[in-house]
């Protein structure tokens, strides 16, 4: 990716306001002006339900499967791909359809997102497993730390790409390679990498991948897409609804088959074909496909890069940038974080987030303008000098 040129600003797309300094992608992406006209294109639509016809409930959804197939990469087709409403929906799926033994382990990572450690601690308490926090590694090799804690006892790893509280990242597919290895699954949180980062799907090939789209698929919130590797596509869902039947196609004869639609759609949320939202989600990955992932990392990427040598002085200290994604800065104070510095930066229209107590969390994306990273230090700068000893 080292010489990939970076996008020009594509604020003009966006609505965000000229006081606005919005770096904070990870807590929610913004909705382009297209994305918003399409979700309002959506919502017209169901004005008129005579002109909404049967097929049209299934072509929506398979656009947009088939937008989300296309950026995951190959081997994913559209026939991989479950709608779902958030990212637990799709843990809940991997955990209900995942063998785990009295005795086994189920790993997770240290500070890891509650969707994924809720589902997974629950799981290994109603199967008499033992669910094992890899713990947060001093020199941030979390990849070395998780494949230390990968042995016989393994089930299931359930793990991100990069961790939501810093960016540090995590090489999945050494990993991937590990498990196979000692029999175990991985069940993957691309919450938030997947649009921002690349991801090589067939090297890792994980037995479930769930993303949230309201981040860095830049969708309307309450949408999501969950992979199925095809090993686990006659598996459970969670929901038996007509939808997800054989022949639910005609809408005039709909009776009670077994059978199921093909692929991964069993495991669709019922109503998957949300006509308000789903135009959106589908002009979003559509826009994202034509930015490019590689570019869209490393225009977030200069950014980041800039954030992090000038923060170095303040005494916030970032992930090592080889360790580190692109799109995605965690700055830890040493101590305290100056008092009311939350406040400070809302003042001035400064987004960004603190997570984990004493990092700020800043996040950028190809919306963003270098005038926002001057706004950012014009708040950090005297904040920090006013707090030192
Ligand atoms: C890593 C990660 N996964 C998932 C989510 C959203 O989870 P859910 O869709 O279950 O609300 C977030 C939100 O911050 C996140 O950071």
């Amino acid at each position: 990716m080292v010489g990939m040129p970076i996008l020009p600003s594509q604020r003009h797309l966006f609505d965000l306001p000229g006081h606005v300094a919005y770096l904070n992608c990870a807590y929610m992406g913004p909705l382009s002006n297209a994305v918003a006209e399409a979700t309002h294109g959506g919502v017209d639509r169901k004005r008129h339900p005579w002109a909404v016809f049967p097929a049209d409930f299934f072509s929506l959804a398979d656009q947009a499967r088939a937008a989300f197939a296309t950026l995951l990469g190959a081997p994913a087709t559209a026939e991989d791909i479950a709608l779902v409403p958030a990212a637990s929906y799709g843990m809940a799926v991997a955990s209900a359809n995942l063998t785990v033994r009295p005795g086994q382990t189920i790993l997770v990572l240290a500070e890891e997102f509650p969707s994924t450690i809720l589902t997974w601690r629950e799981r290994a308490r109603a199967g008499g497993a033992e669910l094992v926090t890899v713990p947060r590694p001093a020199d941030h090799d979390w990849t070395a730390a998780i494949l230390a804690a990968i042995d016989d006892r393994t089930a299931v790893a359930a793990l991100p790409a990069v961790h939501w509280i810093d960016g540090a990242t995590i090489d999945l597919v050494r990993i991937g390679a590990r498990l196979r290895q000692v029999g175990a699954a991985l069940a993957l949180d691309l919450t938030q990498s997947l649009g921002a980062r690349p991801f090589p799907l067939a090297e890792v090939d994980p037995d479930f991948l769930v993303v949230a789209a309201y981040k860095w698929l830049l969708s309307p919130y309450s949408t999501g897409f969950l992979y199925v590797a095809p090993r686990h596509q006659n598996g459970r869902p969670l929901e038996h609804h007509w939808f997800g039947r054989a022949g639910a196609q005609d809408f005039s004869n709909l009776g009670y088959p077994d059978g199921f639609q093909r692929g991964a759609r069993r495991f669709d949320v019922g109503e998957p074909a949300n006509f308000a939202l789903l135009p959106g989600v589908t002009a979003a990955l559509e826009q994202i496909l034509d930015w490019g992932v590689d570019r869209i990392a490393a225009t977030a990427g200069a950014f980041t890069d800039a954030i992090a040598t000038r923060a170095d002085p303040l005494g916030l200290a970032a992930v090592p940038t080889q360790l580190r994604a692109r799109h995605y800065l965690g700055l830890k104070a040493a101590g305290a974080l100056p008092a009311g510095l939350a406040g400070l930066l809302t003042r001035q229209g400064v987004h960004i987030s603190i997570r984990g107590g004493r990092t700020l969390r800043i996040t950028p994306h190809v919306y963003n303008e270098w005038w926002e990273v001057d706004r950012l230090f014009s708040v950090l700068e005297p904040a920090f000098a006013a707090a030192r000893p």
